[in-house]
This record gives C-alpha cells, sequence and structure tokens, in this order.
C-alpha cells in the first residue's frame, strides 16, 4: 500500500471538488482530488448553463472567471408564458443579474486553471473508500493503475454527486433524507442553432411544459416535458423538432431554426436532501446531499455555494485554528438549499402538466395571470431565482 499525506482528500472532480480544489489550492492549503471517470468523461458532461451573481464572484476567485467574463450571456430576465398570457420577470426587481454560461465551459475553465496552478487531480481511481471520518486522523483508500493507495488526511470534502460513495459511506442511523419525484421528465436538445429567444422562456403549455433555453449566442438548449417512463431511443432530432415546434406560439416557432442535436437526454425531475450535511470530519457538497427538479437552475449554483462555504470554514481552521465556520456548515447549507427545494418544487408544479385535470390547470393560469398583475410576485420570482443572499 503506497501511504500519501495531505490536507484535504476532496472525492469528486465536478464542479464542486474541482471548485473547492482551486479555492484551496489559492490559499496554499494542500490537497487532492480523487475522480473515478477520465478527464474527457468529465468535460464531456453536458449539464446546466445559468449562473447566479454569488457563482459568477466565487468562480472569479478561484481564477476560473476570465472567459466566463468575455463569453457569459448577462440575463436581466426571463419569460413565463401560458395560454395566450405572458409576462416578464425583471431581474432588475432583485437588483441582480444572471449570467447563461454552460456547466461544461465551467468545469472546463476549473480544469485549466487546476493544470496551470499545478493542483494534483487523480482521474480514473477505483474503489474509493472513506475510513474513520469520525477521528481526527480521517483516510481514504483508493486503487490506481492496479496500485493501492491509503491517504491520510484532516477532512474529507465529499463532492462526488449523487451516486457518490461519500453519502453512502456513512450509517444509516446517522443520516436522514426526504425525497420527491415528479412523475415526468424534460427530454432536452442541445444544437448549435440560434436560439429563438436572447431570454430563457418557461412555457406553461396544455400538452406539458416546454423551456427554451441557450448556451450562447449560437448555441440553444430546449427542453419538452415528457413522461416519466419515456423512451429516449423513440426520439430523434426530427421528432424532437416537430413537437417543439408544435408546443411553441407562432412568434417563437417562426423564429425557430432548427439542426441536428448535439446531444439528447431524458431528465428525471426530483427533489432530494441529506442531512446534516458534515458527519465529523468529513462534508458533504452540492449533488452528493441534494438534488433539485432543473426548473430554476438551481443545483450548479448550489453546490458552488457549498463548496465555496467549506472553503472558508477550512481557511479559518487553517489559518487560526477556530472551527466556527466548519461547525455551522451543515445548519447554514441546509438553511439556503432547502429554500432552494422550495423554489425550485414551487416553479414546477407551477408550469407543468400533472394530469388531465382541468381544476388544477386553471389553478395553474389563474396563478400566473396573479403573477403578470403583481409585482409583489414578481420580485418574490426574481430574487428566487436570482438566488437568495
Ligand atoms: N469516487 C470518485 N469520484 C466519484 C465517485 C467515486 N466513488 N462517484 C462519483 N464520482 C465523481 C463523478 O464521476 C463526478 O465527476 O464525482 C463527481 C461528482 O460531480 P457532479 O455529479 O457533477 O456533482 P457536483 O460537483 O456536486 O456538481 C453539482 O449541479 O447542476 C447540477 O447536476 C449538476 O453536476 C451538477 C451539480
Amino acid at each position: 500500500m503506497n501511504q500519501l499525506r495531505t490536507q484535504v482528500a476532496i472525492i469528486g472532480a465536478g464542479p464542486s471538488g474541482l471548485l473547492l480544489g482551486q479555492l484551496l489550492q489559492k490559499e496554499g492549503i494542500n490537497h487532492v482530488i480523487l475522480e473515478n471517470r477520465s478527464q474527457e468523461y468529465v468535460l464531456g458532461r453536458i449539464r446546466a448553463g445559468m449562473l447566479e451573481q454569488p457563482t459568477v464572484e466565487t468562480l472569479r476567485e478561484a481564477g476560473a472567471g476570465e472567459r466566463l467574463e468575455s463569453e457569459g450571456l448577462k440575463q436581466t430576465g426571463y419569460n413565463l408564458l401560458w395560454g395566450k398570457g405572458r409576462t416578464r420577470i425583471d431581474f432588475d426587481l432583485a437588483g441582480k443579474t444572471a449570467t447563461v454560461y454552460g456547466q461544461t465551459e465551467v468545469t472546463r475553465d476549473l480544469i485549466d486553471a487546476r493544470e496551470k496552478s499545478g493542483g494534483i487531480t487523480h482521474y480514473e481511481v477505483k474503489n474509493v473508500a472513506l475510513h474513520d471520518f469520525d477521528s481526527e486522523n480521517p483516510r481514504v483508500t483508493y486503487e490506481k493503475d492496479g496500485e493501492k493507495y491509503e491517504v491520510s488526511c484532516d477532512f474529507i470534502a465529499g463532492c462526488d454527486g449523487y451516486h457518490g460513495v461519500s453519502r453512502k459511506s456513512v450509517a444509516a442511523d446517522r443520516i436522514d433524507t426526504y425525497e420527491f419525484a415528479f412523475p415526468f421528465g424534460w427530454l432536452g436538445i442541445l444544437a448549435d442553432v440560434p436560439p429563438v429567444s436572447d431570454e430563457v422562456v418557461w412555457l406553461n403549455h396544455p400538452e406539458g411544459f416546454v423551456m427554451c433555453s441557450l448556451r450562447s449566442k449560437t448555441r440553444s438548449r430546449y427542453y419538452i416535458q415528457v413522461p416519466i417512463d419515456e423512451d429516449i431511443n423513440e426520439w430523434n432530432a426530427e421528432r424532437f423538432w416537430d413537437e417543439f415546434k408544435r408546443r411553441l406560439p407562432d412568434d417563437l416557432a417562426n423564429k425557430l431554426v432548427t439542426g441536428p442535436a448535439l446531444e439528447m437526454s431524458i431528465a428525471p425531475l426530483r427533489s432530494f436532501v441529506a442531512e446534516p450535511m458534515r458527519f465529523g470530519q468529513m462534508f458533504l457538497v452540492g449533488d452528493a446531499a441534494h438534488i433539485v427538479p432543473p426548473t430554476g437552475a438551481k443545483g450548479l449554483n448550489m453546490a458552488i455555494a457549498d463548496a465555496k462555504q467549506l472553503f472558508e470554514g477550512l481557511k479559518q481552521f487553517y489559518g487560526n485554528g477556530e472551527r466556527k465556520l466548519l461547525d455551522s456548515y451543515s445548519d447554514q447549507a441546509l438553511d439556503r438549499i432547502w429554500k432552494a427545494v422550495r423554489f425550485s418544487w414551487w416553479m414546477t408544479n407551477l408550469m407543468h402538466k400533472f394530469s388531465d385535470d382541468l381544476f388544477a390547470r386553471k389553478l395553474q393560469i389563474a396563478e400566473l395571470e396573479y403573477v403578470a398583475e403583481s409585482k409583489a410576485a414578481q420580485t418574490t420570482i426574481a430574487e428566487n431565482f436570482c438566488g437568495l443572499d
């Protein structure tokens, strides 16, 4: 067994692990990232793309904000559509903006910054296992290229996503989980075609939710609601474009440019929270502790906020030995997370078709009409969409 020593062992090189690594790197705090996939796989994942203001600031702090600054598209509002009605949620109501910039690009920038600064990431490691995280001497074991390794450390950051090993290493009686699965998914397409709108559009259509999103001025990300058991093999780009266009109002349908799919997939919609987010010297960060439906674009922003918060705790500890911020990490993170879970759940309920029950749809329309008439309601949505402080 090869023996290694570090201060912080980070499991997972998704956005939360990579960001935490970069912030620690800048602070001179010794750490290592262990990732079970290859770097190409990590870079190839297509996911979210709407960054809240604090997320942009944190990426800048980590030295990964340069390209985001020049290529990110500032958003000052987004649009809710239903039947014949529509309203624009102006982010000025919250005094904030949001930025369109793909998670794939965020990941690339963090990996580039890490390479430049000499941070160590071990990709394609196997059988990662966490040990003794209730003691002052936690350890992580793993295998790489047939060799066995043991890393002893002060802290473990479980940044390994929903399917990762960190949360699963906790005894069942020490962790509470809360879960809600929506009975539908989003069928998404990514294509190099100019977006139908330079602002995000959410449409409550009688046959199911439609979303027009974008990744740049030349790359669109569109979604339609499909039943949860829909088979992706039944779909190709042509069928997607037909169905998408059919649900769009005329003004947007007339602007639609179609093209080959760079990616098509079905994402389930669900909410999941694990409590607490700290177990002795081990902390859960990002998707490892919580999942939200994509309505509201909170997933990536929550992961970045967790990583930043844990970094502040570690910085304090290595600065003056105080554990105050580490001790409050879980409670503070969960307070923020539940508010985002609530907003994502609320917006999902407002915009999707749940059944053929017309009573439910009438209520949705009444709520949307109210939002259109009420600055207070629009402000509530803007504040939540842009991120609560
Ligand atoms: N050992 C090492 N690495 C692992 C293990 C394991 N046992 N299990 C999973 N991983 C890696 C995954 O391959 C992935 O690269 O951990 C990483 C977790 O990354 P994400 O799932 O992206 O989670 P996170 O970094 O918290 O990012 C937050 O927000 O918008 C959402 O889902 C979106 O990925 C995004 C997330």
